[in-house]
């Protein structure tokens, strides 16, 4: 283990060198993304020790890895498929992609996107509960706005500053982030501007690619002006210790190196593959198959439950090997079809995981080990509603105990399964999540107190200078036309709900700590009654 540890840490110092040099602009990184060997070690070893890459384990995906990031084709005339329903009336605004037959052409951004658009249906459609949460993310600033100093202390932990002027979007990157997360989060604003063309205020912000957060609260105190207020970083994950803006991750957009397609295709897969076996014809068993060896101990933890002299622990737990599963080819089933238990286990592994959507999705009851760090939908989930909660400090036991009442209580299971899935579905459409990203950036757009400026290193990114130099990127490129945004939104953004006022958002996360405590108790009164006989 610790030797690959090191080739690993080594390949990526190499990647990032190498990157530096070539870091001249986005699209050129891209393209030069193409595949060498070593690329493939690197990509190999980011799989076995990245902690939210390691939940693919739980789904093997279907195609080699290796060939996603090797076998590029020729893709340049690729038709590209509409991501919104669109009256015909509506324009289509297609990549207006410069043909680069050689290395002296650039591709520009084209100048007759619309730059503000009115909606033509009127909608009062009130937006999902978490987005209440934005405000409460922001809140830190309410009083001070962001100036230049308190922006400029972010730059040490960020992988790149994104800067929106005048609707246009421009990056300067100071690391390449893993694969292509940062790649796909900023194709996804690029993506928010074309649906919401004048909506996006003037804003500068930094963004951290990493699974944790970065800045802790305890590191900042209002009473040391030093300090305060702390500096905003955006990033895919929060922690009730951390100030970090929590943002939706890349693979909304796109997980290429793992073959996970754009939200909206995979979404519909995932739907459908829900209906593939009944649930009472599935396995009576929770399941989870990953990744054990990731940073903290939570996991390996997790996988003792798979043992018991005196009683079935009802779990089926796999760890998996991936150098023996890049030996086969990484010949596995796809994510939809991973509903074949009337249970599933969600675990984090060094952070928040990206797998979450995807376990959720399936409608077999989840259990969900009670997770440290959340993404922007999962704060409005409900315990005993859309999941049932487990103890990270009693695992074995509550895992046991779900399982048995569910197969006891196979209709409510049934039911907590089919609401937790159905949250997903309807809360996470991709309106909504672009929704989310506006009312974010809106609110964050409003605290700049400094001058927005584009700095002199940065170049302006738009979808065609991203795309269009992709002509041998199967994946990336699929992902980028799968999910463009074809035209402005014809419909508005939802409206926002009322933000929580005072001790309403106390209250909510009691009730959650009470229906936990129940839960509990009834799992408590369950190992009493049985260590006594
Ligand atoms: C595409 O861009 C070129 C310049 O780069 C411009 O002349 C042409 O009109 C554009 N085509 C469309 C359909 O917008
Ligand atoms: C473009 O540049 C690459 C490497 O920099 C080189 O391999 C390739 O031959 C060049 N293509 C043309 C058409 O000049
Ligand atoms: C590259 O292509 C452009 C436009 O097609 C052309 O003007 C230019 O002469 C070409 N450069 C070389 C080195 O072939
Ligand atoms: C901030 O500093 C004050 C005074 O030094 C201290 O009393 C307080 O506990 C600190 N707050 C936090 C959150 O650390
Ligand atoms: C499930 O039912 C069996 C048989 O009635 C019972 O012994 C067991 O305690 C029940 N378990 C739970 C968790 O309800
Ligand atoms: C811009 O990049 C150059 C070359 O990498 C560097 O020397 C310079 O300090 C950068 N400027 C800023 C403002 O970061």
């Amino acid at each position: 283990m610790r030797e690959n540890i090191h080739v690993a840490q080594a390949t990526e110092d190499h990647h990032h060198q190498r990157q530096h040099k070539l870091a001249t602009s986005l699209s050129s990184n891209l393209a030069k993304t193409r595949a060498t060997a070593k690329i493939h070690i690197f990509v190999f070893f980011i799989f076995l020790f990245s902690a939210s890459l390691s939940w693919i384990f739980t789904f093997v995906l279907g195609e080699s890895i290796f060939q996603v990031t090797s076998v590029f084709t020729i893709n340049s005339k690729k038709s590209v498929t509409t991501t919104t329903n669109i009256p015909k009336t509506i324009n289509k605004i297609q990549l207006n992609c410069t043909l680069l037959n050689n290395n002296t052409t650039t591709q520009t951004c084209p100048s007759n996107y619309p730059t503000k658009f009115e909606p033509t249906i009127t909608s009062s459609e009130t937006c999902p509960d978490y987005f209440r949460w934005i405000q409460q993310d922001l809140k830190v600033w309410q009083e001070t706005g962001i100036t230049r100093e308190t922006l400029e202390r972010a730059k040490p932990n960020s992988h790149f500053r994104l800067v929106i002027k005048s609707g246009r979007l421009y990056v300067d990157q100071y690391v390449k982030a893993y694969q292509t997360r940062d790649v796909f989060t900023i194709w996804g604003i690029l993506q928010l501007l074309r649906m919401y063309p004048g909506q996006i205020p003037d804003l500068e912000l930094l963004f951290l690619c990493y699974d944790k957060p970065a800045i802790w609260k305890r590191d900042f105190n209002k009473t040391r002006k030093d300090t305060w207020p702390p500096p905003p970083l955006f990033r895919y994950c929060g922690h009730r210790d951390a100030y970090d803006i929590v943002f939706p991750d890349w693979s909304f957009w796109g997980w290429p190196e793992v073959n996970i397609k754009e939200w909206k295709k995979l979404s519909v897969a995932l739907q459908e593959g829900n209906k593939r076996v009944k649930w009472k014809d599935r396995i009576p068993y929770a399941y989870w198959k990953g990744n054990p060896h990731v940073a903290t101990p939570i996991r390996k933890d997790l996988m003792r439950c798979s043992f018991s002299d005196k009683y079935d622990p009802m779990v089926r737990l796999y760890a998996q090997d991936w150098r023996i599963e890049s030996k086969k080819g990484f010949k596995g089933s796809n994510l939809e079809d991973q509903c074949t238990h009337r249970y599933k286990i969600y675990i984090e592994g060094e952070a928040w995981s990206v797998s979450e959507k995807y376990i959720l999705s399936c409608d077999s009851m989840t259990l969900l080990v009670k997770p440290e760090y959340y993404d922007f939908f999962i704060r409005s989930m409900v315990p005993m509603k859309h999941y049932w909660p487990i103890r990270q400090n009693n695992k074995c036991g509550d895992l046991k105990f779900a399982v048995e009442w569910g197969n006891n209580n196979t209709d409510k299971a049934q039911v907590i399964g089919r609401q937790g899935s159905n949250y997903i579905m309807k809360n996470l459409e991709m309106k909504y999540v672009y929704d989310y990203m506006l009312y974010v950036l809106q609110g964050y757009g409003k605290l700049m107190k400094l001058d927005v400026t584009v700095p002199e290193n940065a170049t302006e990114v738009c979808s065609e200078t991203m795309a269009c130099p992709i002509t041998d990127g199967r994946m990336i490129r699929e992902c980028m036309d799968d999910s463009l945004v074809m035209s402005p939104s014809v419909m508005p953004a939802c409206v926002l709900p009322q933000p929580y006022g005072d001790g309403e958002l106390e209250r909510f996360l009691e009730k959650q700590e009470n229906v936990e405590r129940e839960v509990e108790k009834w799992t408590d009164e369950y190992w009493n009654l049985r260590s006594r006989k």
